[in-house]
């Protein structure tokens, strides 16, 4: 057994000092425990003197009590206001680190936006079921017979080099990228009974260069109507519906006469520009025609009892006509702030 501890004044004030030193010094509650651990646990200097208070004569047990006793009741005391204090700081540092600062800038995600080609497809669908037409899709990849044979394009006839064709091989199998939407005009006539009102929004192809009113990727609307008694007058009227809806009531539309394979008597449409670039002219928006006879034949349709009329705009030139924009790439390099801009953020 090792001697007991002398327990003087000297020695308590000593072990006192150390412990109050120790607990101040504490800043956090990890050092307030440490400081617990040495000052008042078991091998503490203060528990050795209280220890050794059992050794001593009975006489001077009171006393050496009374001093150690003291001496715990203040590092104790101490401990506890320093914890106190420690727990304290460590709250607020916590509320501090998960505190919001509501007035701060927020970093938003940017939203993006259905791009206004597409919003304006939809605008101009719904003119025609507003009319009770119907809505119809064909293939991007099609048939040549579709895109050109069946739409009277004699097979050495140059309207078949109108258009600039991306065929695609093998070429054996006659598959091309449709050059217009007029495809879904004989695919309509095929599959659906008459009378028919249909139109035909989609992507067509063309091997055009990039410019500010070609793109070699755009998009048609293509309309379609069959019915007992058509006239131009119902293709024009139906024209000019449409021109109003797109650009208002006080729009203009001109035909002037042309050569479309599918139909006879044919025309292209232009619309009044008051803003075109470089002063206000007629700018081509579509073309037009009454549905050619050799077409209706070929659909089984007899054409001594039923007329049609077709259609086919850029829906691209639309954009551009009702918005006035100069520079249809704007439309094509997919950069959002242009659909931020024209479309409506989703
Ligand atoms: C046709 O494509 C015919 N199928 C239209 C038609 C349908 C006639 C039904 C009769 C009956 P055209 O090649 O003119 O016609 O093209 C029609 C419209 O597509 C043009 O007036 C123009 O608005 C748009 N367009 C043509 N080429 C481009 C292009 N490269 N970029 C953007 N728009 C174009
Ligand atoms: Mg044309």
């Amino acid at each position: 057994m090792s001697d007991p501890t002398p327990i003087t004044e000297q020695a308590v004030a000593e072990a006192v000092d150390a412990a109050l030193a120790a607990i101040s010094a504490a800043g956090d509650s990890t050092a307030l425990r440490a400081a617990r651990t040495e000052h008042t646990a078991e091998q503490s200097p203060l528990a050795k003197l209280n220890a050794a208070i059992r050794d001593l004569p009975g006489d001077q047990k009171a006393a050496a009590g009374k001093l150690v006793g003291q001496a715990r009741g203040r590092v104790n005391q101490a401990l506890a206001a320093q914890e106190g204090v420690v727990l304290a700081a460590e709250e607020q540092a916590r509320l501090a680190a998960e505190s919001v600062d509501v007035t701060a800038v927020p970093s938003r995600r940017r939203a993006g936006a259905r791009h206004p080609l597409s919003l304006l497809t939809e605008a101009m669908g719904d003119v025609f079921t507003g009319m009770g037409w119907e809505i119809a899709e064909g293939p991007e990849l099609e048939h040549e017979w579709f895109n050109f044979d069946a739409l009277n394009f004699d097979e050495d006839h140059p309207a078949r080099a109108m258009q600039d064709t991306f065929f695609v091989e093998p070429v054996e199998r006659h598959l091309v990228l449709r050059t217009h939407t007029s495809p879904v005009q004989i695919r309509s006539l095929l599959s659906r009974p008459l009378p028919l009102y249909v139109v035909a929004p989609g992507r067509v192809y063309r091997t055009d260069e990039l410019d500010a009113t070609h793109t070699p990727v755009f998009q048609q609307i293509e309309g379609i109507a069959i019915d007992k008694g058509l006239t131009m007058a119902h293709l024009r009227g139906t024209l000019e519906h449409l021109a109003r809806s797109m650009f208002g009531e006080g729009a203009q539309i001109r035909l002037r006469p042309n050569f479309f394979p599918f139909t006879e008597p044919s025309a292209e449409m232009d619309v009044w520009q008051p803003n075109a670039k470089g002063g206000a002219r007629w700018v081509e928006w579509g073309g037009c025609g009454m549905v050619n006879r050799n077409v209706l034949r070929a659909a089984g349709i007899d054409p001594e009892e039923y007329q049609g009329f077709a259609f086919g705009m850029g829906i691209e030139r639309t954009l551009q006509f009702r918005n006035d924009m100069n520079d249809m790439r704007d439309m094509v390099e997919g950069d959002v702030r242009f659909s931020q801009q024209f479309g409506m953020v989703v």
